[in-house]
C-alpha cells in the first residue's frame, strides 16, 4: 500500500498536465455524467439513468449527502493511512465494491468482462449481476483471486436458482447477494416512453442463456411473446438475436423462447422471510440481502442468520418518493447489533464514500458512475474512475485527521434531517 495513494494519483494527473494531457475521464462526477450521456444511445441512457416515476427518490438520494457534514479535526498525524476493511473475515484493500449492474451490453458488448478486468487491475471487489452481459465464469476467471460475489434475483424456477448458486460456488464467488427490492420491476417512465426493456431485446441475459437448468427449461416451456407485429424493427431485432444466440449455440427460435421464459420466471413477487431458510440450505456461501431500507427489516434479517445487509433503494429505480438511502442507513445502523452493513444509492465520489462510512457503513457499492465511466472510457475509464474515487477517499480521510476507516467512524458527523420528514 503506497503511503499516500491519493497524493500519488493527484501528482500523476498534474504531472501529465505539464505535457498537455488531461485525465481520460472527467474527475468531477457531474461532468462525467454529462459526458456519459453523449456516449450512450438514447435507450442505453434511459435504462442507466432512469428511475422510478418522476425520479424524486433519485434526487433524495443525492440531496441526503448534502445534509451529512464531516467536521475535520487537525494536527493528527495522518502520514500513514490504511483504507482496508474486513468483511466477514475477508480482507479488502478498499471499502468499495462494484454494484451489480445489469444489461450493460447496452453500452459495451463485453461490459461485465471489462468491469471484471478493471476490478482486478484496481483491486476492488465486484458483484456479478444476475442480469449480466457475460456469464459469471468468464468474469470470475478474469478476476482471479480478487473478491467476486454473485447477485441473485430469486427466479420462480427453483432449478434455475439452485443451478445459479451452484455455478457461483464453483467459480469462486465469495458471497451471494440476494436482491429483494425488485420482485417486480418499478415503473420507469424513461424506458416506458421508448417502449424499451433491454431483456426483451436479448440484453442482460447471459447468466440464463449459459445456464444448463434454464436451457433445459426451454424444451418444455409454453411461454411465448405475444402481440409482436412483424416490421423492419422486429427484423433488425431478429438479426441481433441471431448474433447473440450464436455465442450460446441457440437458434433464433430458442432465443425467442428464452426471452419469453425469462419474462415468465425471472422474479418471485411472493418472496417472503420464510424463504430465507431454503436459500441458506441451498448454498454454503455467506448471504447478503440487498435492498433493506427499514430498521425492522434489518433486525429480521439479523434474527434469521443473514450474514450481512446492503442498505439500498436500487438507486431510486423501484419506488418513486421513498426516503433517501442515506437516511435509511442511519436507521439501520441503529437497529442492528452485529451485522456488517454495506451501502449504495447516491454515491458519486470518494467524499460520498467517506460520509457513508462515517454514518456506519462497512463499505460502499459504486453503481451508476461505473456505467458512466464504461461508456466514456471503456476499461481505462473504469480503472480511472476507481482510482479517482479511492484517491479522493484517501485524501478526505487524511484531511479529516483520520488514518483509517475506524477513525473516520469515530470522528462522527453532523446531520440535518430533511424538513419534510
Ligand atoms: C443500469 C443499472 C442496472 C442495475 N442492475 C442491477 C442488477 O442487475 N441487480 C441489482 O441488484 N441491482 C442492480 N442495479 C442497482 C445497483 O446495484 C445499485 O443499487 C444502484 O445503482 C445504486 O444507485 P446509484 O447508482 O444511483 O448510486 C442496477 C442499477 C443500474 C443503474
Amino acid at each position: 500500500m503506497p503511503l499516500s495513494i491519493g497524493r500519488e494519483r493527484q501528482a500523476n494527473i498534474y504531472l501529465r498536465g505539464l505535457s498537455g494531457k488531461k485525465p481520460g475521464i472527467p474527475t468531477h462526477p457531474g461532468l462525467l455524467e454529462q459526458r456519459a450521456e453523449k456516449c450512450m444511445s438514447r435507450a442505453a441512457w434511459a435504462y442507466v439513468q432512469g428511475g422510478a416515476g418522476s425520479e424524486i427518490t433519485q434526487q433524495a438520494n443525492r440531496e441526503a449527502f448534502t445534509r451529512v457534514k464531516l467536521i475535520p479535526r487537525v494536527m493528527h498525524p495522518v502520514d500513514v493511512r490504511d483504507l482496508s476493511v474486513d468483511l466477514l473475515g475477508k480482507h479488502y484493500s478498499y471499502p468499495l465494491l462494484m454494484a451489480p449492474l445489469g444489461a450493460l451490453d447496452l453500452i459495451h458488448p463485453q461490459a461485465d468482462l471489462t468491469l471484471a478486468q478493471a476490478a482486478k487491475q484496481t483491486n476492488i471487489g465486484m458483484i456479478f449481476s444476475n442480469q449480466s452481459a457475460v456469464p459469471m465464469e468468464s468474469c470470475a476467471q478474469a478476476m482471479g483471486d480478487t473478491p467476486h460475489w454473485f447477485q441473485l434475483y430469486w427466479s420462480s424456477n427453483d432449478q434455475v436458482v439452485s443451478s445459479l448458486l451452484h455455478r457461483a460456488e464453483a467459480c469462486g464467488c465469495e458471497a451471494i447477494v440476494l436482491t429483494v427490492d425488485t420482485t417486480l420491476l418499478g415503473w420507469r417512465p424513461r424506458d416506458l416512453n421508448l417502449g424499451h426493456l433491454p431483456f426483451l431485446r436479448g440484453y442482460g441475459l447471459a447468466q440464463y442463456l449459459s445456464d444448463p437448468a434454464f436451457r433445459k427449461s426451454l424444451n418444455d416451456n409454453s411461454a411465448h411473446l405475444s402481440g409482436v407485429t412483424k416490421n423492419w424493427k422486429t427484423l433488425l431485432l431478429a438479426a441481433r438475436l441471431i448474433r447473440k444466440g450464436r455465442t450460446y449455440q441457440l437458434s433464433l427460435a430458442d432465443m425467442r423462447r428464452a426471452i419469453a421464459q425469462f419474462i415468465a420466471t425471472y422474479s418471485r413477487p411472493d418472496l417472503q422471510w420464510n424463504d430465507i431458510s431454503r436459500l441458506r440450505s441451498a448454498t454454503r456461501l455467506p448471504i447478503w440481502i440487498k435492498g433493506i431500507r427499514r430498521g425492522e427489516d434489518a433486525r429480521k434479517a439479523e434474527q434469521l442468520g443473514i450474514d450481512g445487509i446492503i442498505v439500498s433503494n436500487h438507486g431510486g429505480r423501484q419506488v418513486d418518493g421513498e426516503r433517501a438511502a442515506l437516511d435509511d442507513l442511519m436507521e439501520v445502523v441503529q437497529a442492528v447489533n452485529r451485522l456488517p452493513i454495506l451501502f449504495d444509492s447516491g454515491i458519486r465520489s470518494g467524499a460520498d464514500v467517506a460520509k457513508a462510512l462515517a454514518v456506519g457503513a462497512s463499505a460502499c457499492l459504486i453503481g451508476r458512475p461505473i456505467a458512466y465511466a464504461l461508456a466514456v472510457g471503456g476499461l481505462k475509464g473504469v480503472c480511472e474512475l476507481i482510482q479517482n474515487i479511492v484517491a479522493e477517499l484517501d485524501l478526505t480521510l487524511a484531511l479529516c485527521g483520520c488514518r483509517n476507516v475506524q477513525e473516520l467512524r469515530q470522528l462522527g458527523y453532523v446531520y440535518t434531517p430533511p424538513s419534510s420528514y
